[in-house]
């Protein structure tokens, strides 16, 4: 597959790897409403922050919505959109193959774009989603007006690119109908089965029963279909479908056979275009009076309106899925989520995370009535936590800080051992679970409720019967066991199974 070469490709490509793992932070003055709603708003570097939520929610996003800076060299209030190419693909590239292990496999990302980056950023996108799982890319209507000062070309739009995590899994959700669609079916002959329109009663698939003649209710012989094309249905159907009033020959029946389609009996919505008019998404005009009457004194110079993100929330997730954006903005993409039945993680570094994402989301929680709160019914509710990016969980030689509390460090071991989230069991018990028929147990920290020295953090025959005991009924498999030191001999573990790996030394920090 053809690639893309910049000055510091190399290092970019590996630059994921070497980023650290640190503690998300919570903020708790920040927070609002029900903290328990998994909602989380995160300030700080996305590159550190999507770091950090890779223990925890990888393969967990249905959706990701991103609007990077373009790039286009203007002057910006809020961040450096000035970035030179080679930079600009050096942020992009290891935040995407983050953001592409968070992914559900039915998940979808979805980046706004324009000519700027947008056509070397499908090729990177190509190279680290894989190019079969290219989805489209849409082109969103942005502008009102035309821009008369324009040098060369007034633009008109921007582009979305979408990928799928897997294509062969992920699937669009359909659009609801529009009016102007309802509004083409009508009923000229009062049919009481209601609203209809008329589709073709010929094709171009060969169909070898679809060459007969047909004489209409008029007496008029049509002597076959159309050069080129065959009658849908054959000669005995057509009749059953002209006898249940399914067929319309014009209101003097003396037309060419039409397909009569009820509006009661049209299945579904409307199957998504790739050009998205701003009369239904919304325009940038839009967008910013969104964010100012959320805030009259607002200087926030691009949001997206509400409009264009609920219309990817619609397509690409359902009520209760995980939404992610790290590049929040103004934190339009958490707003529309949450207004949408949606959870969300926002990732934003400036401090408009502080001075637009937060109380947004608070007024969001509160009922604000701006944006999408109409169309979605919005009355309010939910509520979020606040992070901020804390310390590194492993040291400089890639061990794990022996101050980390057990569910972070169960948390890495679990992931860096079978590379998807733990979840943490409620009470919490010193076996992490079974992955391919291992289990995999860790003593650290108390678990065990021992307050001697080593604290229950000692493989003991007393400390493998608890955790043996914590194993699900029926568990005979090898074990992988964490813990401070083994007090069992080698062919103790050998005869018990047991791989013993001592923390914090053997906890390695993987990529
Ligand atoms: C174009 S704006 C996003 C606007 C957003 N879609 C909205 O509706 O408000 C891009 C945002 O990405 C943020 N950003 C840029 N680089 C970032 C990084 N490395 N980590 C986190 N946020 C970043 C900028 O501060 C800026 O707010």
């Amino acid at each position: 597959m053809p690639t893309l070469r910049w000055l510091t490709r190399d290092d970019d490509i590996r630059a994921g790897e070497s980023v650290p793992y640190r503690l998300l932070e919570e903020v708790p003055d920040l927070g609002c409403g029900d903290r328990d709603t998994g909602n989380m708003l995160i300030r700080g570097d996305n590159l550190d922050a999507l770091k950090a939520l890779l223990p925890f929610y990888a393969g967990q996003v249905k959706c990701i919505f991103i609007d990077p800076p373009y790039n286009t060299r203007s002057a910006f209030e809020h961040y450096d959109d000035n970035l030179e190419h080679s930079q600009w693909l050096a942020m992009m590239w290891p935040r995407l193959e983050l953001l592409r292990e968070l992914l559900s496999e039915d998940g979808s990302i979805w980046v706004s774009i324009d000519d700027n980056e947008g056509h070397y950023l499908k090729v990177v996108m190509d190279e680290v989603f894989g190019r079969r799982n290219f989805v489209t890319t849409v082109i969103w209507h942005k502008m009102f007006s035309v821009k008369n000062s324009a040098q060369y070309f007034s633009e008109d739009h921007d582009y979305v690119s979408v990928f799928a995590r897997n294509k062969d899994v992920w699937r669009p959700n359909e659009l609801p109908r529009s009016e102007k669609q309802d509004a083409m079916y009508k009923n000229p002959d009062n049919d009481p089965r209601g609203l209809w329109t008329s589709g073709d009663f010929s094709a171009r698939n060969f169909y070898g029963a679809g060459t007969y003649a047909i004489t209409n209710p008029a007496g008029r012989v049509i002597a076959g279909p159309p050069p080129g094309m065959y009658w849908r249905f054959s000669k005995e159907k057509l009749a059953e479908l002209d006898a249940d009033n399914r067929i319309w020959w014009g209101k003097d029946g003396n037309g060419v056979p039409r397909l009569k389609r009820f509006l009661s009996e049209v299945k579904g919505g409307r199957v998504p275009q790739t050009i998205w008019q701003h009369a239904e998404v919304g325009h940038t005009q839009e967008a910013k009076k969104e964010v100012v009457a959320l805030d009259a004194n607002d200087v926030f110079t691009t949001p997206k309106p509400e409009r264009l993100l609920q219309r990817v929330l619609t397509i690409a997730t359902n009520p209760g899925d995980l939404v992610l954006d790290s590049f929040l903005g103004s934190g339009t993409t958490a707003a529309v989520a949450q207004k949408m039945g949606r959870r969300y993680i926002g990732i934003e570094m400036g401090d408009h995370a502080e001075t637009h994402c937060q109380p947004r989301l608070q007024k969001v929680v509160d009922g604000e009535q701006g944006g999408i709160s109409e169309a979605a019914n919005w009355k309010g509710g939910g509520g979020f936590r606040f992070y901020r990016l804390g310390a590194s969980v492993f040291d400089e030689t890639g061990q794990i800080r022996p101050d980390i509390e057990f569910p972070v460090l169960a948390a890495h071991v679990w992931f860096s051992e079978v590379r998807f989230p733990w979840s943490k069991p409620d009470p919490l018990s010193p076996v992490l679970g079974v992955h391919d028929g291992r289990a995999y147990g860790l003593l650290y920290n108390g678990i065990l409720g021992d307050k001697s020295v080593s604290g229950g953090n000692v493989l003991t025959r007393k400390t493998l019967a608890v955790i043996r005991d914590a194993l699900p009924e029926g568990f005979a498999g090898p074990i992988t066991v964490y813990g401070e030191r083994s007090a069992l001999s080698d062919v103790s573990l050998l005869h018990e199974q047991i791989t013993f790996k001592q923390t914090p030394y053997d906890v390695k920090a993987r990529a």
